[in-house]
């Protein structure tokens, strides 16, 4: 059991919370309200944090925390709906107010707390961040009001005695600037857990784990090239050493110098156990003439796992199969329209493989963000540049050439899109940027190069920054540099004679072209 189980009631927001609480070196981890009495019945936590939503605990059969958390004897904090609903439990009152609250508003501290140590000193005013209709209109027994806002009289309420609190605002979000020093109180403060989560510590964790968990059988992983392949198949060999073998799927639509580095880095720098299946000839002939979006991605879909399950049995099979799966693709949430939603998403990173190869999976980041795998990466002494790459999908260029896709077009496009993100990279922009890459479009246009006419390609240019791929916003390069990348494409990549930038951000766009 987590040190902080954070009881979801559907918010936006809840992953914020877990992701605020483990910055303060806590773990903590993500329960919907429907299935938290199964979760603690499990374990106890050593503190609880309810989290907000969009009912109303106004409403007909509103979601609510299990009385039963409130005779654990630990400290719980209610954030907005989860103050509602605590204080609704615990015999107070809230109602719907004509004056809702949204955005920024100011709290004025009223009493002391342990919540506000060194944050918020009495009789002081600060910025928060208000998102709710109903409010609370009287307190259960034992509470008392140590905050309030010109629409929020009970801005912050406690109880002191049983360490119950509730914030009528949001502390996770960044428009809350003492947010997550309030968390930090509430975590290591009152709820008294040691700040001990940290990368060095999981890894040793997730060692014991991963050997718990194999045994003596054997393991196999698909390496990507990306960050997650790649930092999973490091920590399963730390654990399990040559029980552990990596299989790349060459696909023929890697970038350039992509396949070269992931072989020379587990082969020769970590001297791992890997298959380097040469597939291109296959990969190609089976896209040949196709320009269906869906259908490509479907083809080297069902390639990758022909490859692999191939490449497994001619090493003669394995009990596992190792998967870079993330905390985002395994957390249960509740949707944000108040039913509860019981499908888990889990991404297969290889799609179907799992369900065609019956083994059992070793998913040894399933509990950690990106950011969070990227710190593992470095804890494990991967190369840092390693760990900051840019995402790249599973399909590789196919997606990034609308149309059919030729060996040619393939060549011109890794020619152009090396010398895009050189020149990111020159500028010092790389790490500000979520993902960049050229695109190479299926029209050819009339330019003019020295005294001759040309007929060629259009290459787009992509650059956005998001934090979770969800949602993005293209980047907003200076002229000149895109000036300058255009210059260096047209002038460097023959086939090219036209350069775009995609200024479109994602909704209504999405990040890749296909
Ligand atoms: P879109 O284009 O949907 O992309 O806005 C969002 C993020 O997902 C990546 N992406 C993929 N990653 N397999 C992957 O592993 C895929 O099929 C795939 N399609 C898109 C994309 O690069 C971006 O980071």
């Amino acid at each position: 059991m987590a040190p902080i189980l954070v009881i979801d009631f559907g918010s936006q927001v809840t992953q914020l919370i877990v992701r605020r609480v483990r910055e303060c070196g806590v773990y903590c981890e993500i329960v919907p309200f429907h299935a938290a009495e199964a979760a603690l019945a499990k374990g106890k936590p050593s503190a609880i944090i309810l989290s907000g939503g969009p009912a109303s605990v106004t409403g007909e059969n509103p979601p609510l925390p299990p009385k039963s958390i409130f005779e654990l004897g630990i400290p719980i904090l209610g954030i907005c709906y989860g103050q509602q609903s605590m204080v609704q439990v615990l015999g107070g009152r809230v109602e719907s107010h004509n004056k809702r609250e949204f955005g920024r508003a100011e709290v004025e501290i009223s009493g002391q707390s342990p919540l506000f140590e060194g944050v918020w000193p009495l009789g002081t005013r600060d910025v928060v961040w208000m998102s709710h209709g109903d409010r609370v209109t009287q307190l259960p027994p034992g509470f008392k009001v140590v905050a309030h806002s010109e629409n929020a009289p009970f801005a912050v309420i406690a109880d002191e005695t049983r360490h119950f609190y509730g914030l009528m605002f949001h502390p996770e979000v960044v428009h809350t600037p003492r947010g997550a020093a309030l968390l930090r109180n509430f975590a290591l403060g009152i709820a008294g857990i040691p700040a001990d989560w940290n990368m060095k510590a999981f890894r040793a964790e997730a060692i014991k784990r991963i050997r718990a968990q194999v045994g003596k059988g054997r393991v196999i992983c698909g390496l990507s090239g990306g960050v997650d392949s790649s930092v999973a198949a490091v920590l399963i060999h730390e654990a399990i050493g040559d029980q552990l073998t990596c299989i790349f799927v060459d696909t023929g639509l890697m970038r350039a110098g992509e396949s070269e580095e992931v072989v020379s880095l587990f082969r020769g720098h970590y001297n791992i156990p890997l298959v380097h299946a040469e597939a291109a000839d296959l990969f190609l002939g089976r896209l040949e003439g196709v320009s269906d979006p869906e259908k490509k991605r479907k083809i080297i879909g069902a390639t990758f796992i022909d490859v692999f399950d191939g490449e497994a049995k001619k090493i003669g099979g394995a009990d596992f199969l190792a998967q870079g799966t993330l905390y985002p693709d395994v957390i249960e949430s509740v949707s944000a329209i108040g039913g509860p939603s019981v499908t888990i998403k889990s991404h297969h990173n290889v799609g179907g493989l799992p369900e065609r190869m019956h083994m059992k999976l070793v998913e040894p980041l399933r509990e950690l963000y990106k950011d969070e795998v990227r710190a593992l990466g470095r804890e494990l002494g991967l190369p840092p540049a390693f760990v900051g790459r840019h995402p790249f999908p599973g399909p590789g260029l196919a997606i990034r050439i609308p149309g059919d896709i030729t060996r040619e077009k393939l060549e011109i496009l890794r020619k152009a899109d090396t010398v895009y993100l050189d020149e990111i990279r020159k500028a010092g922009l790389y790490d500000e940027i979520w993902q960049a890459f050229a695109v190479l479009l299926p029209v050819r246009t009339v330019g003019v190069m020295g005294d001759d006419r040309t007929y060629e390609f259009v290459c787009g240019l992509r650059a956005v920054t998001s934090t979770d791929g969800m949602t993005a916003d293209s980047y907003p390069f200076e002229h000149a540099f895109l000036a300058r990348v255009a210059t260096r494409i047209v002038n460097e990549v023959k086939g090219v004679n036209r350069v775009v930038y995609d200024v479109t951000s994602k909704p209504p766009g999405t990040i890749e072209w296909e």
